[in-house]
């Protein structure tokens, strides 16, 4: 079986929409500083490159959230392998992921930080598979909505391999 890689989202529309989606942050924090937290590992990617665009004063720290299911999608299980240090009370946090599936590691995480007392708490995420959600969420900023195919690249993996292509592509097998 031979892999090949279909693009779904260019390198130029993730530029472009995360360029968007950072001024429409700017604009809403206009005069606040913010706190960026991005989910390991995937959303590392997004997270520099969002960062750097948005135009506001910033912190960023990373949380790692690990899901205990049956290895390819997140069950209700979630637990925080990696907290982050920074003190979140008072702060206008958002959480930034790089996909939002079920929608159980962002609900959890959300839930979680909301008790750390943030002025305000808001869900980024690039992509999102409406199609695939188990638990109700809102995303107040959202990237793409994608249909339910297996994603790769910019942060995306498969089995941690392809996190580093600059595309969003789809993962197909092929008989030779
Ligand atoms: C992915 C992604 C989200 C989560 C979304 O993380 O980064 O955090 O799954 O899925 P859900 O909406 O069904 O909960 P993953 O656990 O694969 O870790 P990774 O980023 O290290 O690959």
């Amino acid at each position: 079986m031979a892999e090949r890689i279909e693009t779904l989202i260019t390198e130029e529309e993730i530029a472009k929409r995360v360029g968007e989606l950072a001024d429409e942050i700017t604009r809403d924090y206009e005069g606040k500083s913010i706190t960026l937290l991005g989910t390991l590992t995937g959303a590392v990617f997004f997270l520099t490159d969002l960062s750097r665009k948005i135009s506001l004063a910033q912190e960023i720290d990373f949380l790692k959230a690990s899901s205990y299911g049956d290895g390819t999608t997140s069950s209700g299980d979630v637990r925080l392998s990696l907290p982050t240090k920074l003190s979140l009370e008072g702060k206008h946090v958002i959480l930034l992921e790089d996909i939002v599936d079920t929608g159980h590691t962002s609900h959890y995480l959300m839930d979680f930080l909301a008790l750390q007392n943030p002025a305000s708490l808001k869900l980024c995420s690039l992509l999102s598979k409406p199609s695939r959600r188990v638990i109700e969420i809102d995303i107040d900023y959202l990237g793409f909505s994608i249909p339910d195919e297996f994603v790769i690249g910019y942060g995306l993996d498969f089995a941690q391999k392809h996190r580093n292509l600059p595309f969003i592509g789809v993962l197909r097998s092929e008989v030779t």
